[in-house]
This record gives structure tokens, sequence and C-alpha cells, in this order.
């Protein structure tokens, strides 16, 4: 299973975006949060900021759409160039359609869930997807602190991918850092969203790869 790194923007240097998309060019995404101040109470950017930050990033990106309505929304984040888009189980009306949709666009589709959303209703509809992202904290803010409760739902998610022999991957997203990405990577997660712990490093691209390592270890054992 490879081992995914897509630092959050969401902490870093707003006024200068290309500059802090250029500090990460080791990562394999650069994970962009848009929110509505609907689906969760904060206010970030939409589909007008996404654009540039594709015109200047060096690595593909990974938009987590924490908005509501994203049946609507959402596709027109496929088309700007996102690499892969995220939608919300609970905002969503019509998931697998909308995971279609998005596929057909050329983006990959991933799903996600809120802490206290669970897995069970989607597992028979996980082929429709490219990416379960389990949310370890409440969206809406970086910097909270990771919530081990989340672990049972990473392993129980990872377990029912393995089972059916998918090519699935598991994103975590919140709080994730050196001293949670283990726990997360020896759960079953194979794709890890960094927003502070990146950002407040010193060398952030040296961030990724210390992270990388401590996934890749849990891994193997
Ligand atoms: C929170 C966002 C995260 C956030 C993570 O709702 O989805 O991507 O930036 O930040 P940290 O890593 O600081 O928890
Ligand atoms: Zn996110």
């Amino acid at each position: 299973m490879s081992i995914v790194i897509s630092p959050s923007i969401l902490n870093s240097d707003f006024s200068d975006l290309r500059g802090e998309l250029a500090k990460i060019s080791g990562a394999d995404y650069a994970h962009v949060d848009v929110m509505d101040n609907h689906f969760v109470p904060n206010l970030t950017m939409g589909l007008p900021v996404v654009e540039g930050i594709i015109k200047v990033t060096p690595v593909p990106v990974d938009a987590h759409l924490m908005i509501e309505d994203p049946d609507r929304w959402a596709p027109a984040y496929a088309e700007a160039g996102c690499a892969s888009v995220t939608f919300h189980a609970e905002a969503a009306t019509a998931p697998v359609k909308l995971a279609r949709e998005l596929r057909a666009k050329g983006a990959r589709a991933g799903i996600a869930l809120r802490p206290a959303t669970p897995i069970e209703p989607l597992l028979d509809l996980l082929p429709e997807f490219d990416m379960i992202l389990v949310m370890t904290v409440e969206p809406g803010f970086g910097g909270q602190s990771f919530i081990d409760g989340t672990l049972p739902k990473i392993a129980r998610t990872r377990e029912a991918i393995s089972a059916a022999n998918l090519d699935v991957w598991v994103q975590v997203d919140g709080g994730v850092s050196r001293s949670t990405i283990e726990r997360a990577a020896e759960a079953g997660a194979n794709v890890f969203v960094a927003g502070s712990a990146v950002y407040k490093a010193e060398d952030a691209d040296a961030e990724v790869a210390a992270l990388r390592q401590l996934a890749q270890e849990a891994h193997k054992h």
C-alpha cells in the first residue's frame, strides 16, 4: 500500500500561496480545504482561488469540500483540474452519482465522514470511490487534537477494502503529526493530511519526509 502525504495549506500564509505551495514540493498532493460557512462554521476559499492554486502548485491538488450541496458544486472542482475531489457524505444527496461524475471529469472521487458518521452504510458502495476520508477531528479548523475514537472506524474501513480486494485509499485529516501518524497508519490509513504539523515546522518538506518515514515504518509492522 503506498503512503501518500497531502499537507493542508489551511494554516499557511494566504498572502503568499505560491510561496507556501513551493515549500511542499516533496509532498504527493496539496490538500486544499474549501469551507462555505454553512457545512462548517468557517469560510476559506472557493473555486476562483482554487483555480489560482492549480496554476502555481508544484503538486496535484487534493480538494476537500466542506460545503453544502456538493452535488451541485463539486463537479466544477474536477473540471478546474483538481486531481482529487472529496465531498462529505453528510452533505451529498446522491453520493454515487456525484462520484461517477467526478471520475468522468478525470478526478479521483473521495467521500468524507465526520467523526460521528459511520462507514457501514457505504461498505457495499466502496468500489464507487477512490478514497474514503475518515475525519480525525470535527471539520472546520486546523490545529485541533486527533480523536483516537476514530481509529476503529479507520480499521473497519481498511478491513472492508482489503476483504473486497479493492484499491481504495483511506485518508486521515485532522491532528495528524509525528505523534499521531503511526496510530493512524497502523489502523490502516495510507493518505495523511497534515496542516499545522507541516506549516509550523522550520522546513516543511523535511517534515513531509519525516511523516512519510514514520508512516512507512508503521505499515511494516
Ligand atoms: C480541518 C481541515 C484540515 C486541517 C487540518 O477541517 O479539513 O485539513 O487543515 O489541520 P491540522 O493538521 O492542523 O489538524
Ligand atoms: Zn481537510
